[in-house]
């Protein structure tokens, strides 16, 4: 009896929190690192109808490195990242986009459907949602840089009541260009600014960004990152995702969270629960 009034506890604890999200837009990084089991995804995918059914509109952003790195060593294709960003030949660029688009895009989108979220997978070339520009084409070719968002197809899709689920390509500015790859956490934080999202919430594989003795930080601002940045305890993937947040927290967006996505209902404890689970980033 007692375990089941605690439950009733948790759901009148979670009130304020519902109360604060309700009809507003939450965009969610779900990377590759954290797509790698299947309980786990179902569980992901039962969080998403739950947040949907409080009247939360949330938008999925998925990344897919690990897939594509295997896909990349079976073809022999070269696979490289500079700080934690791939670098896309033009050969690796139809792998990048077969893998993405193709595959993951179509696995989630079913999946998520199948378990009864009303979800609609695209490719930011689709409606022009996404439109970039080489990185630096000499260093990373075909890895671009968000220039434009066109937000139409979204905003229909949410006022329908659909969840999109995005693969992070990009329209190039030719018929004949095949388009860009874009880091996933960069995807997520340009949707998040131009559609005004109440928060942006970043599931990865790690606890959430951790110090340099592997220690949880529970709370950054954008100076403390900068200074993790330049003493090398942010590395790797996490750059691209702090950088992300730095832009996200400095341009409206309330509050970012990197998350531990192997956490079962992680996004659920981060969300609904006042000391959450993770790293949050915010601006002071
Ligand atoms: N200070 C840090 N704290 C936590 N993780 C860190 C830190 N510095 C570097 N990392 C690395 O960042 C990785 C997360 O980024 P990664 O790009 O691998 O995953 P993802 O972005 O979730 O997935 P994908 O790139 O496929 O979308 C961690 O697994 C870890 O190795
Ligand atoms: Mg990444």
């Amino acid at each position: 009896m007692l375990s089941r009034i605690k439950i009733a506890d948790i759901l009148v604890d979670s009130i304020p929190f519902i109360q604060e999200f309700r009809d507003s837009v939450i965009v969610i990084k779900y990377g590759g690192a954290a797509q790698q089991n299947l309980e786990l995804k179902e569980k992901f995918a039962c969080d998403i109808i739950l947040l949907y059914m409080l009247g939360i509109k949330p938008i999925i952003v998925h990344g897919g490195g690990p897939k594509i790195t295997q896909m990349l060593e079976t073809l022999k294709i070269d696979n490289k990242f500079i700080d934690g960003i791939r670098v896309t030949s033009k050969e690796a660029m139809k792998v990048v986009e077969m893998v993405l688009s193709g595959d993951i895009n179509r696995e989630l989108t079913f999946f998520f459907n199948h378990h009864g979220v009303k979800a609609v997978g695209i490719s930011g070339k689709d409606s022009m949602l996404l439109e970039a520009k080489p990185k630096d084409f000499e260093v990373f070719g075909y890895t671009g840089e968000i220039q434009k968002v066109n937000i139409n197809i979204l905003q229909k899709l949410l006022d329908d009541g659909f969840v999109p689920i995005i693969a992070p390509i990009a329209s190039g500015d030719n018929i004949k260009h095949p388009g860009f790859n874009i880091n996933a956490d960069s995807v997520a934080c340009e949707i998040s600014k131009a559609i005004k999202a109440n928060k942006v919430i970043f599931l990865t594989d790690t606890q959430g960004v951790l110090d340099s003795s592997g220690k949880l930080i529970s709370t950054i601002t954008p100076n403390d990152a900068r200074i993790y940045k330049n003493d090398g305890t942010i590395t790797g993937g996490m750059i691209p995702k702090i950088d992300a947040s730095l832009s996200c927290v400095e341009n409206g967006v309330k509050k970012v969270h990197i998350i531990d996505g192997r956490i079962p209902h992680s996004i659920l404890l981060e969300l609904f629960t006042t000391n959450g689970i993770g790293t949050q980033i915010i601006l002071e």
